[in-house]
């Protein structure tokens, strides 16, 4: 029997007015798998979770997501200084369930603290947000889009700017959401990070491949997907290479 994936994209190409930003976009995720949307800054991984989500229309081509995703937006978190707790951020998420015009109950207030517990948080609940450091606020947030218990996580860039021991913690936990048969697509400009994944999809403002990381992540891959951006260091077999990405600037 075939399952349905979790996560689909056929010719999609999308847009903001004007030319494309990503276009030739064709990929299949099944439940359970664990995909990294690789691309230097501007390649359009951004682009695809909004289209992803249904914030944005394709302007050709079809996405499809089995059930609503829980998000986890690419953030500056150093500028977020939200007047409330680590327990309020993390109950953000269930607002996600529709029904946010009721307080949150017990049984929200509950998730919220187990989802802190598993980010490692758990003594941090009653923290003001803007008081945690960067890394730990990114844990939070990650908290905020587990207790939306979805089947699909779409994590933007969630390692960007967090110290070893969150980034290690986020591993941790992206572990256990892929043991609990949930789906994960995770964007990142780190190349090395992405060879730890099921699945590659390299973007830059096109596709440039898709497929396994020990498939797709060789030199001539890398070169199209970052152009100038990128360094090959050394390597014999293609997917030997060894690669460092140059940041010539933040989006
Ligand atoms: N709201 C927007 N309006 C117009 N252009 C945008 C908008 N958001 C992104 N873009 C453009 O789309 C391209 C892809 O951006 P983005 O998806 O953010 O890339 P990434 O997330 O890989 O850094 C870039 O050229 C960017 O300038
Ligand atoms: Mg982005």
């Amino acid at each position: 029997m075939t399952r349905a994936p979790a996560v689909e994209a056929h010719g999609l190409a999308l847009g903001y007015g004007g030319e494309p930003a990503l276009e030739g976009v064709d990929f299949e995720a099944a439940p359970g798998a664990a995909l990294c949307v690789l691309g230097p800054n501007g390649g359009g991984k951004t682009t695809l979770f909004r289209a992803l989500l249904g914030e944005l229309q394709p302007l050709a081509g079809r996405v499809r997501v089995a059930g609503r995703p829980a998000y986890l937006a690419q953030t500056e978190r150093t500028r977020l200084d939200f007047p409330v707790s680590a327990l309020d951020v993390a109950l953000m998420g269930s607002l996600a369930d529709g029904r946010w015009w009721r307080p949150p109950g017990r049984s929200q207030r509950h998730a919220a603290l187990a989802a802190l517990g598993r980010v490692g948080l758990e003594g941090q609940a009653s923290v003001r947000f803007g008081e945690l450091s960067g890394g730990q606020r990114q844990r939070v947030l990650l908290a905020r889009a587990l207790t939306q218990d979805a089947a699909v996580l779409l994590l933007d860039e969630p390692f960007a700017g967090v110290d070893p021991a969150s980034a290690e913690r986020i591993t941790a936990v992206f572990t256990e959401l892929r043991a609990e048969g949930r789906t994960l697509l995770v964007s990142t400009h780190d190349v090395e990070s992405a060879r730890l994944f099921d699945l590659v999809l390299c973007l830059n403002r096109r596709q440039v491949a898709f497929g396994t990381p020990a498939q797709r992540l060789g030199r001539e891959v890398l070169e199209t997907t970052y152009g100038s951006d990128i360094v090959v260091l050394e390597g014999s077999g293609d997917t030997a290479v060894r690669a460092i990405t140059v940041q010539h600037h933040e989006h």
